[in-house]
Parts: C-alpha cells; structure tokens; sequence
C-alpha cells in the first residue's frame, strides 16, 4: 500500500501530524489516515468522541479481570486469548490502537495504578504482557505498551524523576519493556509522564532514541501519556512521534518554528511523520483484514463474559486453607451446607480499577447472586460500609447473627474504588480495620469462615489472617468475579492462582519504603536492583505471602529435576505428581541464582514457569527453559548485559519460598574483559595473566606485594594496603622510578594479548 511520504507534505502539515486531533483520534494528511485509539486495557473504553472524553461514560465492554488480577494465573496463553477478544472487540468499534498493557514494575505496594500493572518481577510481567500483545494485535489492532517506563508512583506523577542506577533501570524497569517489544513487537509505546534522572520521560532522548531505538531496534511509533509532553520541539527531538490528545494548532506551529530555526532537525520530524504513516497503514491493514466478513465483525458478548469468568476463576489465589474443628481444610465448601454471606462486596462487587481504564461492563456477575443460585441456604449481611464513618455496630451485630447460624461464612472484604485508583497513591496497605474486626466477630462464632479479598494494592493480611481460617485472594477479577468466586468457593473450579506480589509482614519491610513517593519531584530508587521479593529474599525478612504463593485442592509432588546448560541457556526437565485427590493445576516455578557472583545480585530470580493439569494421581514432565538472556546483569562498565560463567543455582517449586528441587547448572561466561587502564586497580592488573607477571617482573621490587618483610614493616600486607589504588598512581608513590611509559607498555602488552 502507498503512503504519503514526509517530502510530500509542507513542514507545517507535518508538524501538524505528530499531535492528536482530539482525545482519541490521530490527524491525518494526504493519504496518511487518522487512527482511532481508545482506552484500555482490561476492557475497551470507548466512548463518543463527540462527547467530553475525559469524563465520558462508555459503551458497554467486556470486562477481564485487569492486571493485577490476570497475573495471578501465571498463564500467557490465557492472556493471548483475553487479548484476541479485545481485539475483536476493537474492531467492532473500529479502534486501531488499544492503549495497553501497562507494564511498570509494582516498586512498593502503595503505587496506586498497581492494579493496572502485572507485578514486581520482569520476567512475569514480560511473559504475560508479551501474551496479550501477540493476542491483541493477531485481530489488526495495535498495542500501546505503557508507561515507559520507570513510572511506578502516581504521586506529583507528571513531574517527578525517578532516580535510578544503571542496573536497577536496565534489569528491572526496563526490562520487561525489552521482552515484549523483542518478541511481540507491540505497534506502539507509550512514554510515561514521569522524568527520568532528571529528564522528563517525553523529552528523554536517552530513553526515547538512544535505548528504545538505537539498541533496541524499535522502528514502532512513540506517542506521549495523555498531556505527557510539556515542550514539543524538546519531545520530538527526543523520539516522541506522537503529542496526545490534542496540544492544538498553535502548539503544532511552535513546534515547526522550532524547525525552522534549526532546533529540531527537519529528518528528525520526517522519522516521526513516517512512523505515523506507517502506523496508519498497520490500522489499514487491520482494518481490511475484518472488511468483507458477513455480519462485520462482531462479537459474541456471552462468549467473551465466559472468557472473562475463565480468566478470572485462573487469576484467584486460594492464600490459606486451614482446618477448622475436625473437617478439615474449610475449603472448598459443600452446596449442601447453609453459608452466611457478609460483605457489602458479595452484592457490590469490586472488580476493577479507576481512573482511565475504568470500563463499563457488559454486565456483571455478583457473588451473592452466584453464590445463592448455586449453593442452597444463603443469608446475607452486609457487615460494613466503605463511606469512612468506621465500625458500625448495628451491621456488625446482624452479621455475627448470620454467622451463628450457618454452616459456613464467606466474608468479602476488600478495598472500595475510592480507596485506591490512578492519580494517587495509598497511605496505607491495610485492610479497613472495620473489616479485620468483622472478620474476628464472624469467625468467633463461626469457625468456618473463608475471606475472600477484591483489591487492587497489597494488603497486610497479618491481622486476617490470625482470625480466619481460609482467604481466597481474588485481587480484582473483571466482570464475572461473582460467578468465578462462588465456582471456586463451592469446589468447582480448583484455584490454581499464584501472587504476582509479595505479601509483606509488615510495609517497613518493603524494598522502597524509605524512598516513597519521594520528596520535591524526586524518587530515589535507594534499593536499586532488589525490588519485591529480590529484596525480602536478600535480606532474609518474613513475608505473609511469598511471591509465587497459592494452594489447591489437590497437591503436587517434585522429583527428577534434572538441568542441561547449553549455550543459549538452562533446560530444566521436572516430574510433576497430583498427589492428592482432585484434578488440579500446578504453575511450576523456576529461580536461579549465582553464588559468588561478581555482582550483588538477590539469592535466586524467576527465570521461567509453566503450568500443568493433571488428574488424581497423574505425573508429567514439564520442560521449562531458561533463557540465557534472564542469567545477565547490566554491567554499568561496558553498558551491555553480561552473562558471567559460573555454576548457577536452580531451584523449582511452587512458590518463590516452597522450592522443592535444586539442582546445579554451568554456564560459559560472556568471557567479558574490561581493558587495561592507568585506571585499573593494582590488585586488577596483578590478576591479569599477561599484566600481573610483566607487573612483578616490572615493579617487583618497588612494590614487593609478597615480600613479608614490608609486611612486618607496615602491620598489614602491602597488596591489602595498596591493592584498591590505580596502577597509575604508582608513578607518584615510586617517586617517578615508575614511569607512566613503562605503565602503559605494560597494559598495552596485556590487552593486545587479550585481544
Ligand atoms: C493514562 C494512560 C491512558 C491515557 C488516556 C492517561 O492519563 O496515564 O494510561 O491511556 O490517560 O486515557
């Protein structure tokens, strides 16, 4: 298909295409077409654009459950299929561009979009996002992977710089960003509102050119956050293509003066009008691969809330399941016996988030509904409020009455949407303290009492969980929550979610306490690399919830771990066992470490997983491999990934802290070799195996490092003394016996040998 090329259109068309027409629709020029994009992501909020968007409702979408609750099924087929229907669903009204996934790392559990993110790891996030993509963009419309990057606060979120070290950005923040653009190539990304050490994210050439395009071979389009870019001349110069919504015609001729006075070089504006065209013929494309179908193409609204009830019952994380009195684990429930139903959540339910992702349902399955149609006797209480006015006694008596007379208790607690949402942050990760009350006044009288919880951010679940015997975490499940809830409850569904995020003791134990949400427009990101689990694991804290964590009605058993390295990575081979009395599915994780590695790196790091069913009684091998890629840390000497050699620690099992098998795996390092300087270390060229002899041979008796004598002389053995000072300083130190041309013949000898 021809497109118009950028020559072919005046500056000031050009500079005119590379900002919105209004809140949803890019402009067009020639034969470049306007592309329709929409909010996003969990559902498609589309809305009349003809109405004031910003605050529109929407027409009626399918709801899956957003992020938070998705990543729980650790399953990236299943995030394919959620986005294949929101691809069809897209087509129907004619999106080209859904604005997802949001992909930021949940750095603290207070980040209020945390909801919208998947979870503290890359490689999860990665796996999950990079499923939805392909899913997505498999029915014509493109994907708009967000927030990049480093944006994981919503506090001062337009202004704030998230300060962060060389390894911290690249193997955790950007990580997950690089996977997904690798291997599904999403049409769009969409930078954040945040700066970035000191830069504003939409003026970030480093982030938006140098990394995105140079080493990462991006050739998709940049767009802007919604109102991202405060300097169009500086956001197109840095690599954003695309100022969204709508800045307006007389930003649009500030940015082609800027042009012609030579701020911003014309081929620079060129690459981005041609980004644009290529994107509208991508939604062409899109567009006339759906033309021609008979009925158009439509969806199945009952088929998608089926999909959406499948992704949910995948998503819910069965947390405890104790025994109660003599019967065992309280779940799964019988539907014979009677159930007590407190929450006002059980007849409101909590399923999604707020703020720009909020979509309207097709319609919504409320657990109480659910849990009444399936089970026989249900009694309803309401228990609590989430207006803020506390404890209410009245509600807390008539709960406790139902509770005492039912077989079992169900209490849906959770977070309301007023308490968590984008645009601010939480205060706190506690449950309402009206509602752990409630919890200890039900499960008083009734000892058979599960916790079923819809939120968005982590909670401490410490004071619950000393009064409950069972909690189903159902962080926010979509439009079919209720129907997925009751399924689980009664045992028809076994649960086979797991945390995406650690379930701290307490919030001082969390990686970014210190340094959140930071202070005048800054955010240290002081614990660099160890972020959620990383961190607990590293420090060796308690957690409630290890990373990872869910049970089932049926357990598993590991045996055979064997690991085969090769050069592209770590084949792992496990038997999995059903070994209880229920089908069931086991995600099988896999970490690995590197004792004594070089760098400071956590004990062990998700590295690969994979989900298995399996029958009463059944085994399977599951292969899982590790990419060589996940083993690298960011060297901030040479600025690339290294992969170093060594015999690295690999160990599988059902949760980041329930590792049932160990096993040892060698690598062939990436053979890195940092060249020889006035700079490098005298301990450094003495390990050299061409410097460290020439050294001795050179300077043995200037600097007799083995000479016990100068040993005694000092206290302390001269290498420990001297081993950290630059080979270079040497000259000073000898008094100029040492020269710098000897120096240097010395390391230049070394790294000509190293080649
Ligand atoms: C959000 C984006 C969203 C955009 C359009 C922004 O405020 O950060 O995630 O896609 O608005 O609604």
């Amino acid at each position: 298909m021809r497109v118009t090329e950028p020559t072919a259109l005046t500056l000031d068309e050009k500079a005119a295409l590379t900002s919105g027409a209004n809140f949803w629709w890019t402009k067009g020029a020639g034969d470049i077409a306007a592309v329709r994009v929409s909010d996003g992501p969990h559902g498609l909020r589309w809305t009349d654009t003809d109405a004031p968007s910003v605050v529109a409702v929407s027409k009626p979408s399918t709801c899956f459950p957003p992020a938070a609750g998705l990543a729980q099924s650790w399953d990236p087929s299943l995030a394919e299929r959620v986005g294949v229907a929101l691809g069809r669903e897209c087509r129907d009204r004619n999106v080209d561009v859904l604005l997802g996934p949001g992909i930021n790392i949940k750095r603290s559990p207070l980040g209020g979009r945390n909801f919208e993110y998947y979870s503290e790891d890359p490689l999860l996030t990665a796996a999950m996002a990079t499923g939805w993509v392909r899913g997505l963009q498999s029915q014509g419309v493109g994907a708009s992977l967000k927030h990049f990057a480093a944006n994981n606060a919503e506090h001062d979120r337009m202004r704030a710089s998230s300060d962060i070290d060389p390894r911290a950005l690249r193997e955790i923040y950007l990580r997950a960003f690089h996977r997904v653009i690798q291997d599904a190539a999403p049409w769009t990304v969409m930078c954040s509102y945040n700066g970035l050490n000191g830069v504003l994210v939409s003026q970030n050439h480093f982030l938006l050119t140098q990394v995105l395009r140079e080493e990462w071979g991006y050739d998709g389009l940049v767009v802007s956050d919604w109102g991202a870019v405060a300097d169009r001349a500086a956001a197109v110069a840095a690599g954003c293509d695309l100022a969204m919504p709508s800045p307006g015609p007389g930003s649009d001729a500030e940015l082609a003066a800027a042009v012609r006075a030579g701020l911003v070089p014309e081929d620079v504006l060129d690459r981005a009008v041609a980004r644009l065209a290529d994107l509208s013929r991508k939604a062409a494309l899109g567009r006339a691969s759906w033309a021609g179908r008979e009925a158009g193409p439509g969806y199945d609204a009952n088929a998608h809330h089926a999909l959406a009830w499948e992704a949910a019952t995948r998503s819910i994380a069965l947390l405890k399941n104790d025994a109660a009195g003599d019967r065992g684990p309280v779940l799964p429930l019988s539907a014979s016996e009677s159930l007590a139903v407190i929450g006002m959540f059980a007849a409101s339910p909590r399923y999604q988030g707020g703020g720009s992702s909020h979509v309207t349902p097709t319609k919504v399955d409320s657990p109480l509904e659910a849990l009444t149609a399936a089970a026989g006797a249900v009694t309803y209480a309401p228990g609590f409020t989430v207006d803020g006015s506390g404890p209410d006694e009245a509600l807390v008596a008539a709960a406790v009455a139902v509770a005492g007379a039912a077989d079992a208790t169900v209490l849906f607690l959770g977070l309301s949407a007023a308490q968590e949402s984008e645009g601010f942050d939480r205060a706190t990760i506690e449950l309402p303290a009206e509602q752990v009350q409630l919890a200890a006044a039900v499960a008083a009288v009734n000892p058979r009492t599960v916790a079923v919880l819809s939120h968005g951010g982590v909670l401490r679940l410490a004071p619950l969980a000393a009064v409950v015997p069972a909690i189903l975490d159902g962080a926010l499940l979509g439009q079919a929550v209720g129907s997925a809830l009751a399924d689980v409850l009664l045992g028809a569904v076994n649960p086979s979610g797991r945390l995406a995020e650690t379930v701290p003791v307490r919030i001082e134990d969390t990686a970014a306490f210190l340094n959140f949400p930071g202070e005048h427009s800054h955010v240290r990101y002081g614990e660099g690399i160890y972020v959620g689990y990383r961190w607990h694991d590293a420090r060796d804290l308690p957690v409630e919830y290890a990373f990872g964590h869910g049970l089932s009605y049926t357990s598993f058993g590991y045996s055979g771990l064997s690991l085969a390295g090769a050069r592209d990575g770590i084949e792992v081979r496990v038997t999995v066992t059903n070994t209880g009395e229920r089908a069931g599915r086991e995600i099988v994780q896999v970490y690995a470490g590197l004792t004594g590695s070089s760098v400071s790196r956590p004990p062990r790091e998700l590295a690969g997983f994979a989900a298995v069913d399996l029958l009463p009684g059944e085994s399977q091998e599951v292969t899982i491999t590790v990419r060589r890629a996940d083993l690298a840390y960011w060297d901030r000497r040479v600025n690339r990934f290294v992969v170093e050699g060594g015999s690295y620690t690999v160990a599988v099992g059902a949760s980041s802290r329930d590792l049932r098998l160990t096993g040892h795996a060698t690598m062939a390092g990436d053979g890195l070799r940092i060249p020889l300087t006035l700079n490098s270390t005298i301990t450094e060229v003495l390990a050299d195996p061409v410097a460290g002899p020439l050294a001795g041979e050179a300077f043995g008796t200037l600097m007799p490092v083995d000479d016990p004598a100068a040993a005694d002389a000092l206290g302390v053995d001269l290498l420990s003394l001297i081993g950290s000072s630059p080979i270079g300083r040497m000259i000073s130190f000898s008094g100029g016996s040492i020269t710098r041309e000897m120096i240097e013949q010395l390391l230049a000898a070394a790294n000509a040998a190293a080649g």
